[in-house]
């Protein structure tokens, strides 16, 4: 059942809910992004005074004007894909190569090459293309992106470390690794590690920190730990939001015990999810054997995160917004498949009729990047709105 409507603070789309209302009349399906909720958090994470630099994971939300405004904020850029790399410098063509990390997975010879022409940091997860394409290091630098033993995270679907995940290098082929950039001329200039998304507890970093400082003592030339994202975001308002003072506090310790080390992150959906919704028209509301269903024009082709992760997001009825709940109802889109719900007993106010507005919150990160044409249906379109 879905949550009452007690709350701490309104929510952006709660106090400009006029201008959502706007944009929505605009077309749907339609992401909006709240410049001024990436700020905060932004702000959040530039406050961490163990963190010495910080890049945003734009896998999240590749969206022009936030990527512009986490560059304002002094944030530089993790990338995982050549068109990532490209886009970026599209949107930021003056940004220094030293505020970019490329962190790729199985990517092909050229993707690498491209990244390395570019001058920004290149993580490798394998020996393979030490290798395979020494000439692409010789004389360079590297950062190798090791798998600490265990992942984390909101599903089992994003946790990245451990035996069955397909990145990181295992800590007991560090020696080969070490052995192949000696032979590829390459220096390895960093550590990286990244378990997995969705994370709250801010103890997993410090492991994470102390298991690639023992091993960066090993290596010799390592200058930076990048110890990835993952903070973790709560979906529902109501509930306990991430212990920005845990996290803070987990990394000033190992930061203290290993003070040689410029500590690195790299956090995507905690500085955007919240930032944004994602905006659907009702299309029909039908009853069938007891169950309630809304139609919305857009379901897991818009936002898949719900079909894919079982993740919960808030749903509400903007035009209805001060309409007490209804009886529960089931939230779907329009996609021809049973897995296209957004959410299972919401309480729409019982009027939620044709033509309403619903508001799919903290669907900032992971939403628009991950939309699809399935059904051959147009991609979302995305906004923003700032101060
Ligand atoms: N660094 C690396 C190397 C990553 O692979 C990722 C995310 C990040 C940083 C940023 O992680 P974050 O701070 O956003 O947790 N689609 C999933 C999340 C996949 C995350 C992939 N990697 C979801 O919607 O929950």
């Amino acid at each position: 059942i879905d949550r009452p409507d007690s709350r701490r603070a309104p929510l952006w789309w709660e106090s400009d809910r006029a201008r959502v209302l706007k944009a929505a009349a605009a077309g749907t399906p339609r992401y909006l992004y709240h410049l001024p909720t990436v700020r905060a958090r932004a702000r959040e994470i530039a406050g961490l005074s163990a963190v010495d630099r910080r890049f945003y994971a734009l896998k999240a939300n590749a969206h022009p004007a936030v990527l512009r405004t986490l560059e304002a904020e002094g944030f530089g850029f993790e990338c995982v894909s050549k068109a990532e790399l490209e886009h970026l410098y599209t949107v930021l063509p003056a940004l220094a190569p030293d505020r970019v990390l490329f962190t790729p997975s199985f990517a092909p010879r050229a993707e690498l090459a491209a990244a390395m022409a570019r001058g920004v940091h290149v993580t490798l997860d394998s020996t393979y293309p030490l290798a395979r394409w020494p000439e692409l290091f010789r004389g360079r630098e590297v950062v190798l992106r090791v798998d600490p033993g265990f992942g984390q995270g909101h599903h089992e679907k994003v946790r990245t470390g451990g035996k069955t995940a397909k990145f990181g290098l295992a800590e007991s082929a560090v020696p080969d690794f070490v052995a192949a950039a000696r032979a590829a001329g390459a220096r390895i200039a960093g550590l990286h590690a990244h378990i997995g998304s969705g994370i709250h507890d801010a103890g997993h970093w410090r492991t994470v920190y102390a298991q690639l400082a023992s091993l960066a003592e090993g290596i010799g030339s390592i200058g930076f730990i990048d110890v990835g994202g993952g903070l973790g975001v709560s979906y529902d308002p109501d509930a306990e939001p991430f212990d920005m003072a845990a996290y803070g506090a987990a990394l000033a310790e190992v930061k203290a015990a290993w003070p040689q080390y410029a500590l690195w992150v790299e956090p995507g959906r905690y500085l955007v999810a919240e930032a944004g919704a994602l905006l659907l028209t009702v299309t029909q509301a039908v009853d069938k054997q007891g169950l309630r269903r809304i139609g919305a024009d857009g379901g897991m082709n818009a936002l898949m995160r719900p079909a894919l992760y079982n993740a919960w997001h808030e749903i509400v009825n903007l035009t209805r917004l001060d309409d007490p709940p209804g009886e529960p109802a089931e939230v779907v889109g329009p996609v021809c498949e049973s897995s296209d719900v957004l959410g299972r007993q919401r309480r729409l106010p019982d009027a939620t009729a044709e033509g309403d507005v619903l508001l799919v919150g903290h669907a900032g990160a992971y939403g628009a990047v991950m939309a699809n044409r399935y059904n051959l249906r147009e991609l979302p379109q995305e906004d923003v709105i700032d101060d």
